[in-house]
């Protein structure tokens, strides 16, 4: 949904939170959408915060039946193309002694109280690593650092949404 859109629901009724894809390689929200959220009090639940998996640095290839196929972020030569231009990420997490996944979600939780990140996982240790990102703490030099290097434009591919 649009800043507008949010504007004008808000009027008819009092919302509370929005949800909307955000992660260090969807940062569409930034733009526009989060400064009116934060203007009228609306918190913003994080969808695909682990960009479905890309920001755990496991996802090297993809099966046939892969629904993330139809992601244009995923197809072709740009999940080998991303996965090189996020390296600088992961090494990041491994200079930190942290995952790639953790490191994501902290920095999402870094970007303020009203923002909710909701990671996807099937598998139960998962849960446990990708929850200890809330006991990693980034320092004011470490987020500018993950900001330039994850900037806005740095995924190829187009977005879904
Ligand atoms: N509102 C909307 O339009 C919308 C759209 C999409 C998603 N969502 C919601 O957003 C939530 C999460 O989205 P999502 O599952 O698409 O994306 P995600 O949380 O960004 O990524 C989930 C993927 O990452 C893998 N993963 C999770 N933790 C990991 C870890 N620590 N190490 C390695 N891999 C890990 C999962 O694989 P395994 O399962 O194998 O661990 C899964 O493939 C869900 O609740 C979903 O319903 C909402």
């Amino acid at each position: 949904m649009t800043a507008e859109q949010v504007r004008r629901a808000h009027k008819v009724h009092p919302i509370t939170a929005v949800q909307f894809e955000y992660s260090l390689w969807r940062r569409e929200v930034e733009a526009d959408l989060l400064r009116t959220l934060r203007e009228l009090g609306i918190a913003l639940v994080g969808w695909s915060p682990l960009g479905s998996g890309f920001l755990t640095g496991t996802v090297t290839s993809l099966n046939k039946d892969d629904f993330r196929q139809n992601n244009p972020r995923y197809a072709g030569e740009n999940l080998a193309l991303n996965r090189d231009r996020f390296m600088p990420f992961m090494a990041i997490a491994k200079e930190l002694g942290v995952t790639p996944a953790q490191l994501a979600l902290a920095w999402l939780l870094h970007q303020g109280q009203d923002i909710f990140p909701i990671p996807g996982t099937r598998r139960a240790e998962r849960v446990e690593e990708n929850a200890k990102a809330t006991d990693i703490r980034l320092t004011p030099e470490l987020l500018k650092r993950i900001n330039e290097l994850a900037r806005h434009g740095l995924a190829e591919g187009a977005t879904l949404v």
